[in-house]
């Protein structure tokens, strides 16, 4: 298939097809198990993943708008080359643009694939002056699999930082436990100081917004309400930031209902800190690979 497609030339009957969130135009991706993802033109995001059982892993705000230009609250946003507040608008640029449809497969193990990409163009190149190229590939299977590549299209090195900002749905943020931070470094953005993650789990009883950095590459989100575990893995992105807003800070978010943060935990993958330097031609690539688990079972 061509570098850049058409979105009607991605669709793959059965497998692939149109879908639309508000007004923003999107991809349904439906794997032979019965598990259903959804991908929005805007900002590469994953809006919905179900498993084979039906069940939403994914946490999106009924208050989200889904209106060009505007980030959605909830799925996957993809932060990018900025996390956090900065220079450029909060988590970057990537995740209000329209990417563009390049490709899609269903590979021989039947994981179902759509790739789209995002390239510098006059507008970006104005508020950031570096050429790239994004490529996200969304891979749907009993898994979902998630590789963002950043090029450097550009004669001259940059710096960025990248991110996977996902919401994943719990039953109750009051029973959630994340596993697999002990031992990380981390930065509070709640005024915290820094310091060493002590705690095995990661529990929920106030707002939480903290960076871990050089965090171990499988991290898990316990949910003894749905009796079940999200597996996390992920390569080539070294922290993870724990995000709940709880009460005061949702009231202050309009896309987000009161009452939503009981049922999200982001738990998002990335290279924030230090960010990654980008020499001219060169291509970096992160992976995250989701994998929701009953309760107890291995892994
Ligand atoms: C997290 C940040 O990654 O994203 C938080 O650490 C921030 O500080 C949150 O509040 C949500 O950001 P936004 O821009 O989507 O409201």
């Amino acid at each position: 298939m061509n570098r850049e497609a058409r979105l009607d030339a991605l669709f793959i009957p059965g497998r692939l097809g149109p879908a639309a969130r508000g007004g923003l135009p999107a991809i349904e991706l439906r794997h032979a198990s019965g598990a259903r993802a959804e991908l929005a033109l805007q900002g590469a995001h994953v809006t919905a993943w179900q498993g084979a059982d039906g069940a939403d892993r994914l946490f999106l705000s009924r208050c989200s708008r889904f209106q060009a230009g505007v980030p959605i609250r909830g799925g996957v946003p993809v932060v990018f080359p900025q996390f956090g507040a900065g220079p450029l608008p909060q988590h970057g640029l990537a995740r209000t643009r329209a990417w563009r449809p390049v490709r899609s497969a269903v590979e021989a193990d039947g994981a179902v694939v759509a790739v789209l990409a995002l390239e510098s163009d006059e507008a970006l190149l104005a508020l950031w002056p570096h050429p790239f190229r994004l490529e996200l590939a969304v891979a749907l299977a009993d898994t979902l699999s998630l590789s963002l590549a950043v090029e450097n299209t550009g004669t001259k090195p940059f710096a960025f930082q990248a991110a996977l900002h996902t919401y994943f749905r719990v039953s109750d943020i009051a029973g959630a436990r994340v596993i697999g931070l002990a031992g990380s470094a981390f930065q509070d953005f709640l005024g915290k100081l820094p310091g060493l993650e002590r705690r095995e789990a990661l529990a929920f009883d106030a707002e939480t917004d903290r960076l871990f950095t050089g965090v171990p590459d499988v991290v898990r989100v316990e949910d003894p309400g749905a009796r079940r575990v999200l597996r996390i893995e992920k390569r080539g992105m070294p922290d993870v930031v724990v995000w709940n807003p709880w009460i005061d800070k949702a009231r202050c978010l309009e896309d987000l209902g009161d009452n939503e943060y009981r049922t999200m935990v982001c738990v998002e993958t990335g290279a924030i800190r230090p960010p990654i330097g980008l020499a001219p031609g060169s291509r970096w690539l992160g992976r995250t690979v989701f994998r929701a688990l009953q309760e107890g079972a291995p892994g």
